[in-house]
């Protein structure tokens, strides 16, 4: 995201605009908790993960009267448009402001989740990625000396996004995924057919699907097969970190292409990139409506897994 703010802050102030941060999120917004931002005030902030504004999950925004303090906020200063960082909530409580108070607002697809309708790619979601395949293939080394099943949980909320990426790129044995229906039979005739080739295994399960996450499944197929296991909940690990190149341009090109859309008009918009092309689409269409998961890619998968 901090690749994203530093994108946003120079090119506007080189479109002539005046550039605010608000700490805190939508919090920050309903306490008018502002900050004046110049070129330099984003200096040696694109290799840092989290964001320099901070965030909050704010309750206070969900309600009519702390959007209207929010927008009361705005107008004292002389704000006239928000580009609004992150996933479905924050794009949801974007779109309703936006069209209760007639304040243009551009959404720049930020979640490690990749779950947001119109973009292919959200910011943060290769760092994730990556960092899931760094400490995988560490618990690999563990996993081939002992000879031992590990189940490692990833985070996606309700999508496999990251289980299904993060399990091809890490070789994994079998990925769980909420978009997939895990059968246990499955999982059981691949420990049945490895015994002779492979004692070692890693199982890929994304935190959303429907077995109940790692724990639950790795205790299902010990109760029918004996299989001894381990368990790896990676966690917010997924969530930091200095951000990988492909994000940085990712976050500088959907950072600037916001400003852009914002000087063009764009009211309760969100950009993407789509196909390689930055692309808008309507804020409500990113959490409305469902992005598909790459179905080859479970094929993939499942004949690579052996
Ligand atoms: O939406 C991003 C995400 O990291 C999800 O993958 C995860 O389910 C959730 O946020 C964790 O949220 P929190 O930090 O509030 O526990």
């Amino acid at each position: 995201m901090n690749a994203a703010i530093r994108s946003i802050v120079r090119v506007g102030l080189q479109r002539g605009l005046r550039m605010v941060g608000v700490h805190h999120g939508y919090s920050g917004l309903i306490a008018g908790d502002f900050i004046e931002l110049r070129a330099f005030s984003v200096s040696n902030i694109i290799q840092r993960g989290g964001t320099m504004l901070k965030t909050d999950r704010s309750k206070e925004f969900r309600t009519p009267e702390g959007r209207q303090r929010a927008a009361d906020q705005m107008r004292r200063i002389g704000l006239d448009a928000l580009i609004v960082l992150g996933g479905n909530g924050t794009f949801q409580g974007g779109h309703i402001f936006s069209t209760e108070h007639n304040i243009p607002i551009v959404g720049v697809p930020s979640t490690i989740d990749n779950d947001l309708y119109g973009t292919d790619w959200t910011i943060g979601y290769d760092t994730a990625v990556n960092t899931a395949i760094y400490n995988i293939d560490k618990i690999r080394d563990t996993a081939d000396a002992l000879e031992r099943t590990f189940y490692i949980e990833v985070m996606g909320r309700a999508t496999g996004f990251i289980a299904l990426d993060v399990g091809l790129a890490s070789g994994a044995e079998y990925i769980s995924i909420p978009e997939k229906e895990t059968k246990l039979e499955v999982l059981l005739e691949l420990f049945n057919r490895q015994r002779v080739t492979k004692r070692s295994n890693i199982i890929i399960v994304a935190e959303g699907e429907d077995e109940g996450g790692a724990m639950n499944l790795a205790q299902r197929v010990k109760a029918a097969n004996g299989m001894d296991y381990r368990v790896t909940i990676l966690g917010h690990i997924q969530r930091g970190g200095s951000p990988t190149a492909r994000d940085r341009i990712l976050a500088s090109r959907l950072g600037a292409f916001a400003v852009d859309t914002i000087i063009a008009g764009g009211r309760s918009t969100m950009v993407g990139e789509m196909n390689g092309h930055l692309e808008t689409v309507p804020l409500i269409d990113s959490f409305t409506k469902s992005k598909t998961i790459d179905g080859a890619l479970i094929e993939l998968s499942d004949l690579l897994s052996m």
